[in-house]
């Protein structure tokens, strides 16, 4: 049996090592036979000293291997998910998920909650009245096989080993590397079944990786690991300086997604953009689609036909949900606004520029997100953004609607908002996208 301390004092020095150390110490951490304090001594060793190839291949497959690994063979055609990094109005998956079956290919995601100032597909999931993510894997397996798309939270049985090490990477400042990361990533990826993945590593201030170096990186890592373990992959590196679209919190998020699932893309083109891009790497992955491009036009038209809509409201019913809700979301009782926010006088010009991570946090503080892990979330709280970079303002323009229940708190909110944007007399150059792809161990530019 190896010696723990030797493992940390190893790692501590700049050592690398074995895999069946690694797989050890993940297996003894997992079953309680090593304690939180020697675990958090090699967690802050890792992120100092980093982990090599081997060591990342091996820490994952132990965290992928401490639960169950499905097995989705027997159901037909290739299943391709898709994994965002974390931003702000980051609804993607709302859209993408039912889009990608609607053109033939199989989509089973697990997904996770709102992260910091970042949005968690779960959350936004369960604003749904009645939606349920708690699905049994046989439910899972029934339903991707009959729908083509299923959407859950990680259950108690799917890589326990990335639960219990990332609560203690939460309180151990041991979050932000990159190694530690891909590894929880993929552990959880890896284990529902996906024949190929595609990732969105989101960059800049309102994404964990705020400088491209770093995301960078990261998206070379996911694709590594999940290509060493038989899982073509793609990454996409998109813009995270400004929120996603126009909607900020659950509600609010998925009714944009409505908008977007029906074909109604005013307003919400850089949301349309990412979509269609990553959806056009999972159609092509999943073998309906000649190239990625030919897969982002199948896409569009899936949007535009009204396939992926009703793939959404299929999904949505299998799991509980109210779908006579999404027919006019607008109308939901107690989705009432609180407030506006308005250019105050003096304002002519455009908006320069807006912070997606100020205005992650402030959705945060409307009730969209939590403070404190035990927090509940307000499934209605969020804001709608009327203005963006490169949008012409005027003195009383509504610049956003706030919706929440914290009323007592709106002129803080309404403040806090107004110190997000900048203001110009010229509009802001045309900020790109779409940064990045990288595949087959390459980089290119669009
Ligand atoms: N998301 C994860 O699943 N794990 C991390 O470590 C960071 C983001």
């Amino acid at each position: 049996m190896p010696d723990v301390v030797e493992l940390i004092i190893t790692k501590r020095d700049g050592g690398h090592l074995a895999p069946n150390d690694l797989r050890w110490l993940v297996q003894a951490y997992t079953h309680d036979e090593v304690p939180d304090y020697q675990m958090s001594a090699f967690l802050m060793a890792a992120f100092i000293r980093g982990l090599n190839e081997a060591e990342m291949d091996a820490l994952t497959d132990a965290m992928l291997h401490s639960g169950r690994v499905l097995d989705l063979s027997d159901l037909p055609g290739r299943k391709v998910d898709k994994h965002s990094t974390g931003g702000v109005g980051d609804k993607v998956s709302l859209i993408l998920a039912p889009l990608v079956a609607a053109c033939g290919v199989p989509v089973p995601m697990i997904s996770g909650r709102g992260l910091g100032h970042t949005g968690g597909t779960l959350d936004k999931l369960e604003s749904i009245p009645g939606l349920r993510t708690d699905l049994s894997i046989e439910a899972f397996r029934r339903q991707l096989r009959e729908l083509g798309v299923v959407m859950i939270g990680q259950t108690d049985e799917i890589a326990p080993a990335d639960r219990k090490l990332y609560a203690l990477r939460d309180v151990t400042g041991t979050i932000e590397s990159i190694p530690l990361i891909a590894a929880s990533i993929l552990s959880k990826k890896l284990a529902e079944g996906a024949d190929a993945l595609v990732f969105d590593v989101k960059c800049g201030r309102g994404a964990f990786m705020q400088q491209e170096a770093d995301a960078r990186r990261l998206a070379e890592t996911l694709v590594g690991i999940a290509t060493r373990a038989g899982r073509p992959a793609v990454a996409w590196l998109t813009d995270m300086n400004v929120p996603l679209g126009r909607a900020v919190g659950n509600w609010p998020e998925v009714v944009e997604s409505l908008r977007a699932l029906r074909g109604d893309f005013e307003g919400i083109e850089d949301l349309i953009e990412v979509t269609l891009a990553l959806a056009g790497e999972m159609l092509w992955l999943g073998g309906v689609a000649e190239t990625p491009e030919a897969g982002r036009r199948l896409a569009r038209a899936a949007l535009t036909d009204g396939r992926a809509f009703e793939r959404f409201c299929a999904m949505v019913r299998a799991q509980g949900g109210d779908v006579r809700v999404l027919e006019r979301p607008e109308t939901r009782p107690d989705a009432e606004p609180a407030g506006e926010v308005r250019a105050p006088d003096g304002i002519r010009g455009y908006v320069a520029d807006l912070d997606a991570r100020a205005v992650g946090r402030l959705a945060v503080h409307l009730g969209a997100g939590r403070r404190v892990k035990e927090d509940p979330v307000d499934p209605t709280a969020g804001l709608v953004l009327h203005r963006k970079p490169g949008d012409p303002v005027a003195p009383g323009d509504v610049l956003a609607t706030l919706y929440t229940h914290r009323r007592d708190r709106l002129e803080d909110f309404q403040q806090a908002l107004l110190a997000a944007y900048r203001f110009a007399e010229t509009p802001p150059p045309a900020r790109p996208l779409l940064l990045a792809r990288y595949a087959e161990g390459r980089w290119r530019t669009p």
